[in-house]
């Protein structure tokens, strides 16, 4: 259905393009927000290379404000809950901007779900206004996401926004 062996030298901006178009087509017309995380987690995993997690996580309301609640995914089994304004995905939920750790382990409050994971990319996901989840991707090398890679994943963050 879709080109996922793109060359491993293709420019991040082609690849994520394919990335956010597969997405549209994927999820276009279906209204199930979960079938719509499941596709685009695998989707993810399947364009972006060197992963070892990426999926979501949802911002789901509490009595004293919200948290992260773990989402559809790909990789080993995560942590459920995160409380907003911790680990690299509650900063990115709280502070509403990505979050591109180039090490973790030098990220203060870094929630280590897998231990191979040693770099990491939180793009919260905006809805009306509202944080409504985060797309969180995890990389066993150091330093492998790029400013290439947080407009892209920002990129499609903003088109499924509506489709979650
Ligand atoms: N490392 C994240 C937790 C989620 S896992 O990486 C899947 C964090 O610090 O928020």
């Amino acid at each position: 259905m879709f080109d996922f062996d793109l060359p491993a030298d293709t420019p991040d901006e082609e690849r994520y393009r394919e990335l956010a178009n597969a997405a549209d087509a994927l999820t276009e017309g279906e209204a199930d927000g979960v079938a719509n995380m499941a596709n685009l987690a695998a989707l993810i995993w399947s364009f972006v290379p060197d992963l070892n997690w990426a999926g979501f996580y949802r911002v789901v309301a509490k009595e004293d404000g919200g948290e992260l609640v773990l989402g559809p995914f790909m990789g080993r089994p995560a942590c459920i809950r995160i409380p907003l304004g911790q680990g690299v995905c509650g900063a990115a939920a709280a502070s509403r901007e990505t979050q591109r750790v180039e090490d973790v382990h030098a990220f203060p409050g870094h929630i280590a779900c897998d231990s191979a994971s040693a770099s990491e990319l939180v793009v919260p996901v905006i809805r009306d206004g509202q944080v409504i989840a985060v797309i969180d991707l995890d990389s066993p090398k150091k330093a492998r996401f790029g400013p290439g890679d947080a407009r892209g994943v920002e990129a499609l963050a903003a088109r499924i926004a509506d489709r979650i």
